[in-house]
């Protein structure tokens, strides 16, 4: 799949981007502030209805405006969805070829990208929350169901927190409803750990492959699902049922003192291990960076083949964080891939990529193209139609609009942000 068009008006620092990506490499170039990374996350929030940056999507509106609207056309395939997305102060619309969706679920899946950032190099040694983020938004991109699961468990965890809290400010509560906050949390909790469980058990051996290529020998990487309590021993959705079913019942009394819910997987954390020790303690800062680099080309691999053809990737500065063996490694790996990738730099001259590409220069928020290069020995299977997408300037509004039926995604954006906005850390 890939962006034949990309629209954004009033997003961040951009007024206004009307941009024709190359189905293979573009490189957005500009120095520090001026919007490069918008238009990544401009891309990541119209493929996830999330940002990689704010749980607040209204965030992502230009400072002075009440609105913005982002959209794209995106060929797969051999045909072409238009995807649009209007941010609003306090909801959000949707829409799929011009009709409002009225399920986040009917909207999602259609452009499936994948950001690779400087915050990612700290994941290892990032707060559980973080890794829990990042690994949520990985099986999202193989399973979509997956988001409407954890907010079903996230809806049930809050409301059994509010019980709690109430009974610890004094107040009266009936403790039946507790029962039933407790069936949900483990029905749900129980069916979120198992994906977590089942995902990271599969990953951790696409990650040992793709890391023997690009560590040094006789380092061996490993990837664990750490649940907190007796959760870790059970096997299959089953038995995590019933182990959550009891351990939110032992700890009850505990839980009603505290005021929050001591287990369940919102407590969940996954780790990253260099031969067989947890990375965040042993691994030295180049070990941790080839470890999430092994797990974004792991994660895209894996996406290939899961979706049959590659995801959009996003890499945003990461050249300048990785060393030079480190950069090598990636580069030809997305020589390989072969799927469409925008890369954000501040000198596109150190961007060594074989594949036809493109290069942006982004001043001020705005975007213009500077130059084409066109690999022509190298057949990549792009036909020359697909380079220079036909009707450019035709190209139809930035964001459909229609009053009737249309989606209110106020609560679906937060569903699209996983732990983004809870407003209590419940690690340690
Ligand atoms: N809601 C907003 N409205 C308007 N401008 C915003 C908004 N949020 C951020 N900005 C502006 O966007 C700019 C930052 O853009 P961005 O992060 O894309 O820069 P960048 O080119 O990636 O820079 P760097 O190379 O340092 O990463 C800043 O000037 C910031 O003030
Ligand atoms: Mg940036």
């Amino acid at each position: 799949m890939y962006i034949e068009r990309l629209y954004a008006e009033r997003f961040r620092n951009i007024e206004r981007l009307e941009l024709l990506p190359h189905p293979r490499v573009n490189i957005l170039e500009g120095d520090n502030g001026q919007g490069k990374t918008n238009v990544l996350e401009a891309i990541v929030v119209l493929a996830s209805l999330r940002s990689f940056r704010t749980g607040r999507l209204s965030e992502c509106i230009e400072f002075d405006a009440d609105q913005s609207s982002i959209a794209s056309h995106v060929q797969r395939g051999g045909a072409s969805t238009h995807l649009g997305v209007q941010l609003g102060r306090r909801r959000h619309r949707v829409f799929v070829d011009g009709k409002a969706a009225s399920t986040t679920s009917s909207y999602a899946g259609r452009l499936v990208a994948v950001l690779f950032g400087p915050g990612d190099l700290a994941l290892p040694h990032a707060d559980p929350a973080l890794r829990r983020r990042w690994l949520d938004r990985v099986i999202f991109n193989h399973h979509p169901i997956h988001l409407a699961d954890l907010r079903r468990y996230e809806r049930g965890l809050a409301s059994r927190n509010a019980l709690l809290k109430q009974h610890r400010r004094g107040s009266h509560i009936d403790v039946t409803l507790i029962d039933v906050y407790d069936r949900l949390v483990a029905e749900h909790g129980a069916v979120v750990s198992e994906r977590r469980a089942t995902f990271v058990a599969d990953f951790d051996r696409s990650l040992a492959a793709v890391f023997g290529e690009v560590a040094s020998p006789g380092l061996v990487s490993g990837l664990r699902y750490v649940p907190r309590g007796a959760l870790k021993d059970a096997v299959d959705v089953e038995a995590r049922r019933a182990v959550l079913a009891s351990e939110l019942a032992e700890r009850r009394s505990t839980d009603l003192r505290l005021g929050y819910t001591t287990r369940g997987p919102h407590l969940d954390d996954v780790v990253f291990e260099l031969n067989g020790r947890p990375a965040r303690v042993h691994a030295s800062q180049g070990q941790c960076r080839a470890l999430v680099l092994a797990a974004k080309i792991a994660e895209i691999t894996s996406l290939e083949r899961s979706l049959g053809e590659s995801p959009v990737l996003l890499l945003d500065d990461v050249s300048s964080e990785l060393d030079a063996e480190r950069n090598r490694a990636l580069m030809a790996h997305l020589e390989a891939l072969g799927g469409q990738v925008f890369l954000t730099t501040t000198a596109a001259r150190h961007i060594r990529v074989a594949s036809p590409r493109r290069v942006f220069l982004v001043r001020g928020g705005e975007v213009h193209r500077a130059d084409e290069i066109d690999v022509e020995e190298k057949d990549d299977g792009l036909a020359p139609s697909a380079v220079e997408a036909p009707g450019a300037e035709a190209s139809g509004p930035v964001t459909e609009t229609g009053e009737a039926g249309v989606a209110d995604l106020t609560a679906a954006s937060a569903e699209m942000a996983p732990g983004a906005e809870s407003s209590k850390p419940m690690d340690g």
